[in-house]
């Protein structure tokens, strides 16, 4: 009989509850399923908070992890990897406008253009090159 009274009294607090959790949750769908046109005050929050993921999504050392990690870490066909001075000196001795070159179009055999980041701006690609560059330097 008493722990029927204590289910009596959970189930009462239970309900007491529905009321403000019910709400929010209608307030919370109520956010997502609004309609924001671009321009539009409400917009706002969302498309800087886009804004912040993509320049984070793009960060050299973000594309470095997605792209180019894949072979320049184990050096995988012969590519010259993070932080091996020897492997980069060479390499930089050509100068910089020529890595970058070689990142954005790529070099034969081993190299893909743009490192397989088809997402990647021209920019993006030379801060990469800078970010491996300064690895070995
Ligand atoms: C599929 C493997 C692969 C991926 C992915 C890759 N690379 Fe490379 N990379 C290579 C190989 C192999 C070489 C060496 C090419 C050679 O000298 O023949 C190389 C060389 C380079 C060089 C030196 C070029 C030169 O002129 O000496 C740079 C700079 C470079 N990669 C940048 C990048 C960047 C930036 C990314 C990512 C956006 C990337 N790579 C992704 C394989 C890869």
């Amino acid at each position: 009989m008493k722990n029927l009274m204590l289910l009596a009294l959970a189930m009462g607090s239970m309900l007491a509850f529905a009321g403000p959790i019910e709400d929010e949750i209608v307030a919370r769908i109520h956010k997502i399923g609004d309609v924001c046109l671009v321009g539009e005050a409400c917009a706002s929050g969302q498309l800087a908070a886009d804004a912040g993921a993509q320049s984070d999504a793009q960060s050299p050392e973000a594309i470095y992890n997605r792209s180019c990690n894949t072979c320049h870490e184990m050096g995988i066909a012969g590519a010259p990897k993070l932080g091996d001075i020897d492997q980069w000196a060479p390499r930089l001795d050509k100068g910089m406008d020529v890595l970058y070159a070689s990142g954005i179009n790529g070099l034969a055999p081993g190299m893909p253009a743009r490192g397989m980041c088809f997402d990647c701006s021209d920019d993006d690609i030379r801060a990469v090159v800078d970010y491996m560059t300064a690895s070995v330097q």
